[in-house]
């Protein structure tokens, strides 16, 4: 059994594999513009963050009902406990669905469906994570966080997504503060494809808790060092960065210059759907092209549950069981 881990940075929308898009498809009684599976699978070559958002966004549409996304998730819990997951903070996108007719509740009720009781069936205990599309407009999510109150037990913080370039996080400064007063925590993509200066304003205007990618902090060394100081945390997503081209290869990726340089780094899986992998495999991926050996892996998987929103006992208890697992 692969090491125990928290997942931190899971899109649940990026977890749809091109089978239960098709079934959900037929079910739903909705043509996708790809005949075939094979078909789809040949449109999983992206040039950069947008040309994928592109495919994201309409694949999901094939998700209508509470139970399309409650199988959505109950798909994702089953691969995520295979991969060693005892945790997972996961994000969803409420005005991807909210702009194409689907009601919040459709979307917040099927998915939990499946999260509440994955802790017994699964092993995994779940939360939520509410992300604004950061290209569109501010006033929208201040609406949808608004529309999410009735929701809130199940929602543990917000974060900021899709197409980052002018998009910068300060257009959303009044919402994070909305977000705090309602005790909601905040993380923000930041850092992915936009610049280091991004980072800067998701930490100080934002107020995160931790930055979502946030790997061009390297360009930045006073910005490094402040992360390394404060111990934000990073929730870096290796096979997501070759996939949509902010590094090169996977012998190129920065990770190791981070845990280096002394940051709180996690390895998370992104869109694991459209990227090759759940994020045990981000680990592999780690092991296999970058060498890092198995302490290094053993503090990431550390790293994962100390970065999280758990109660400071409940992260004691898994950081043991990690310390405590034959194998990484
Ligand atoms: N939405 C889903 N995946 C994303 C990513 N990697 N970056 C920004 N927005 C996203
Ligand atoms: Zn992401």
């Amino acid at each position: 059994m692969p090491i125990p881990k928290a997942e931190l940075h899971v899109h649940i929308e990026g977890t749809l594999e091109p089978e239960l898009a098709f079934t959900l498809a037929e079910r739903n009684a909705i043509t996708l513009p790809h005949p075939t599976i094979d078909d789809l699978r040949a449109a999983y070559s992206f040039t950069d963050l947008q040309s994928f958002l592109n495919l994201y966004y309409e694949l999901m549409t094939v998700l209508r009902t509470p139970q399309d996304f409650t199988d959505l998730a109950e798909a994702y819990l089953t691969r995520a406990a295979a991969q060693g997951v005892r945790h997972a903070e996961i994000f969803f996108d409420p005005q991807a669905h909210t702009n194409r007719g689907i009601p919040l509740d459709t979307v917040i009720n099927g998915l939990t469906a499946a999260l509440d009781t994955s802790h017994q069936r699964h092993g995994i205990s779940t939360t939520l994570i509410l992300c604004f599309l950061r290209d569109r407009p501010a006033t929208e999510a201040l609406h949808t966080l608004h529309q999410a109150r009735p929701h809130l037990h199940h929602i543990t913080a917000i974060g900021l997504d899709s197409a980052e370039l002018g998009h910068p996080p300060e257009k959303f400064t009044h919402v994070f503060d909305a977000a705090r007063a309602m005790g909601l925590r905040c993380v923000a993509h930041a850092g992915e494809e936009g610049p280091a200066s991004y980072i800067w304003q998701a930490l100080n205007l934002l107020k995160v808790d931790r930055v979502d990618h946030g790997i061009r902090c390297l360009e930045d060394p006073e910005l490094l060092a402040h992360l390394a100081s404060t111990q934000t945390p990073l929730t870096v997503c290796p096979l997501s960065n070759v996939r949509l081209r902010a590094v090169d290869t996977l012998a190129d990726h920065p990770l190791p210059a981070l845990m280096d340089a002394g940051l709180l780094v996690t390895v998370n899986s992104d869109d694991p759907a459209y990227f090759g992998g759940y994020v045990h495999d981000n680990y592999e991926a780690l092991r296999h092209h970058l060498g890092l050996d198995d302490t290094a892996l053993r503090q990431l998987a550390r790293n994962s549950f100390t970065a999280s929103f758990l109660p400071t006992e409940r992260r004691a208890e898994l950081i043991a069981e990690v310390d405590a697992h034959p194998t990484t």
